[in-house]
């Protein structure tokens, strides 16, 4: 890795990547930085070192090849970390004030590095404080993994071992010059999570954020830059991930005199961090990905990295699950959920999940958070019974909890009002009737996971939906004022760490992350949960929108799907239980209707629906998805998947008399010379290049020629879809 004697640079491969960072020493002032030197296809060694030599860093006056004024100093774009002070005037990856003094100066300790890991080491020039860069690459693939360690190096009776810090991001990364850039996101709120944003990046600064406490809303930590050009199947692609689920922050910059550099961190501004002196902070990882092939290439990498690095348990098939929330809400009852549950049984459900609304007095929303105890009337004998109940009809059991919050008209309220967030002389703000438990303070964490283990071990729960349904407010902790803002790191660690307990206490149990939604769904939460729900939206239509910008980044084995029932609770929207179904398959396939109500007709057509999924689950959860077409859920729109030989796709069409969107369905990622066979749905008459069941064709006609799927035929009714499996014929 390191690319000359004197270890001052070094390239880091990946199969399809470089990576070439050097740390440049003024030979004036002896401040080091540690710069990006390139980033994209693969170089050979003497080609790397080539390009260390190219551009010089920020003492140089004509540094790479940008106009250097008396104004500005354009080369701070490519720091992998730039400090607060010097001849710097963008934005900080590293604020820190040493009492009066609030500027850095590095200088360069030492640098370790193995085949995978790079970590160098930093120490301000006169503070007592350590900075140390770490990089990871990981095996077949071409995400890097980056993050800061900042330590005070201070003995605790020193003068100078005053530290806080009001900034502290991953790492920046620097974007090799294009002629233009793009960039682009997803951006929401409540029910309408997920929406895809493309667009010119604009000279200035784009920050995407969330104050709230959690991953949030409005927009989700990642960004993906291009030059302008590349398509869904070409083009180079850079994506930049923050894997943290509290509040965050991520800023492209791009300067007026060129350069584009994307930097994120944990926390938002105002913040302050005291670092005592011992101690230290560790960022996030912040993951860069460079690659060619378009967004579905780059979405296929990072969907590969998540299952591979991220999921904890990403190999195994996800159950089918029900789940009571819109068919039961608030008013569960043990009687209703086993009635609920033969009939999930009998469709073919596998995992029985009580929602919201099973606990203490639990009759709507304004009440017994923190209550953690059965109903008394509506579960009068407990869960456990109906739990067994449950198991008997050959499924597993799960349970809604929303752990992190509290209601004031609660026991737990009442006995500790001192757990919440909170300020002096301040309100308390409730939203949705509820307060925040500081997650943050270890008796909250320990009570948490002393009640939550409790319930998982006597129930035998299998999964656990863990919801959080309002950001933070009144964000303090009196009893630590001066270091009460590590809250917001500490909340985010022991919701983790919780989880994370649990799990190993009980092997079998499963995740799923929720909050309001698609409001804490990052690739930091990943690491300790199994399923996500993107939206409490379960319109199949705006479902398709939210699946297109949840799948980006997200692979289709953690994106929670329910078909519920029509018209939809949310939109009214009437639609055919087929299209419900066909999108709700394109991730883990759930049901959250209110089946009890469902004809005999329905509740057969669901049944083999939900077999037809059985047989392709494993090849959308885990085989490589490709999105074909148009604009999924406004016009003609299909996704597919392949794993090994099977190949599943998905085809829409909302619109009955369509006369835009794509009119021949072209697969991807086949083998050209191989023969498919349509197996399964496709239409049953065969006519002249129609997809019909039992046609077979050459991968190459599928790619390139296309078929035409009945339910893209231009005249019919709205809303018709299909699910095709092909197989590859084995050849002779
Ligand atoms: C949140 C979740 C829903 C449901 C309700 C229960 O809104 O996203 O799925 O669990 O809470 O109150």
């Amino acid at each position: 890795m390191p690319l000359n004697p004197s270890h001052t640079s070094w390239c880091l491969r990946t199969p399809g990547s470089c990576y070439v960072v050097a740390v440049e020493v003024d030979a004036q002032t002896g401040e080091a930085t540690v710069l990006q030197k390139y980033w994209g296809p693969p170089l050979a060694t003497d080609a790397a070192r080539q390009v260390v030599g190219l551009t010089r860093g920020p003492s140089t006056p004509d540094g790479a090849g940008r106009h250097v004024t008396s104004f500005a100093e354009p080369v701070e774009i490519e720091e992998l970390l730039p400090v607060t002070g010097g001849r710097r005037w963008g934005p900080a990856a590293l604020e820190v004030s040493f009492g009066a003094v609030r500027s850095v100066e590095l200088e360069f300790l030492s640098a370790k590095a193995d085949d995978e890991r790079l970590d160098l080491s930093l120490a301000d020039r006169h503070f007592p404080l350590e900075v140390v860069l770490s990089f990871q690459i990981r095996p077949d693939g071409d995400v890097i993994e980056r993050w800061v360690t900042i330590r005070n190096t201070a003995l605790p009776d020193s003068d100078l071992s005053d530290i806080t810090v009001t900034r502290f991001h991953s790492g920046s990364w620097f974007l090799p010059d294009a002629d233009d850039y793009r960039y682009t996101g997803v951006v929401g709120a409540w029910a309408e999570e997920f929406q895809l944003r493309r667009g010119p990046l604009p000279v200035g600064e784009l920050t995407y954020t969330s104050r709230q406490g959690i991953t949030g809303h409005q927009s989700n930590p990642w960004i993906m830059i291009d030059a302008g050009t590349a398509t869904e199947t070409e083009g180079a692609v850079f994506g930049l991930a923050l894997a943290w689920s509290g509040s965050w922050r991520l800023t492209a910059t791009r300067r007026p005199e060129g350069g584009v550099a994307v930097a994120a961190g944990f926390g938002h501004e105002g913040l302050r961090w005291p670092l005592p002196a011992g101690a230290e902070l560790v960022s996030p990882r912040m993951l860069g990905l460079y690659c060619e092939g378009g967004f579905g290439a780059a979405s296929r990498a990072w969907h590969d990295y998540t299952r591979a690095f991220v999921l904890p348990a990403s190999d195994e098939v996800r159950p089918v699950l029900y789940n009571s929330w819109e068919a039961t809400g608030f008013t569960a009852t043990a009687q209703g959920q086993l009635s609920l549950a033969r009939t999930a049984a009998a469709l073919g459900a596998e995992l029985f999940v009580v929602d919201d609304g099973w606990f203490a007095r639990r009759d709507d929303a304004t009440s017994s958070l923190g209550d953690w105890w059965p109903h008394p009337e509506r579960f009068p004998d407990g869960l456990g019974v109906l739990f067994e109940e449950i198991r008997a009809l050959g499924m597993r059991v799960g349970l809604w909890v929303e752990p992190e919050s509290v209601s004031p008209d609660s026991e737990l309220y009442r006995a500790h009002p001192d757990w919440v967030l909170r300020m002096d002389h301040r309100r308390h703000d409730t939203k949705r009737d509820q307060l925040v438990l500081n997650f943050a303070r270890p008796e909250v964490r320990d009570w948490a996971l002393d009640w939550l283990s409790r319930l998982v071990a006597e129930l035998g729960i299998d999964y656990l939906k863990w919801d959080v349904n309002r950001p933070f407010t009144q964000p303090g902790w009196p009893e630590r004022s001066a270091d009460q803002d590590l809250l917001w790191i500490d909340h985010t660690r022991n919701v983790y760490r919780v989880m994370d307990i649990l799990r190993a206490r009980r092997p079998a149990l499963r995740i799923e992350t929720c909050s309001g939604g698609g409001g804490r769904v990052d690739l930091g939460v990943l690491h300790h949960v199994d399923q996500a729900w993107p939206s409490d939206n379960t319109d199949a239509k705006d479902r398709q929108t939210a699946q297109h910008g949840f799948s980006q980044l997200y692979p289709a084995a953690v994106m929670g799907a329910w078909v519920t029932d029509s018209p939809n609770p949310n939109t009214q929207r009437d639609m055919p239980l087929r299209y419900r179904f066909h999108v709700a398959m394109a991730g883990v396939l759930g049901i959250g209707a209110d089946i009890g109500r469902w004809t005999p007709e329905e509740l057969t057509e669901a049944r083999s629906l939900i077999d037809a999924y059985k047989q392709i689950r494993r090849t959308v959860q885990h085989g490589r998805q490709y999105r074909l077409g148009g604009i999924p859920g406004a016009e003609r729109s299909a996704v597919q998947y392949i794993l090994g030989d099977e190949v599943a796709v998905l085809v829409y069409n909302p619109l009955g008399n369509a006369k835009s969107g794509p009119r021949r369905l072209k697969l991807a990622g086949l083998d050209p010379d191989a023969t498919y066979e349509v197996v399964a749905g496709g239409s049953a008459t065969s006519v002249h290049g129609r997809l019909s069941h039992r046609s077979r064709w050459y991968g190459s006609v599928l790619m390139s020629a296309g078929v035409r799927p009945a339910a893209w035929e231009p005249i019919g009714a709205d809303y018709r879809s299909d699910l095709v499996v092909l197989h590859r014929i084995p050849t002779p």
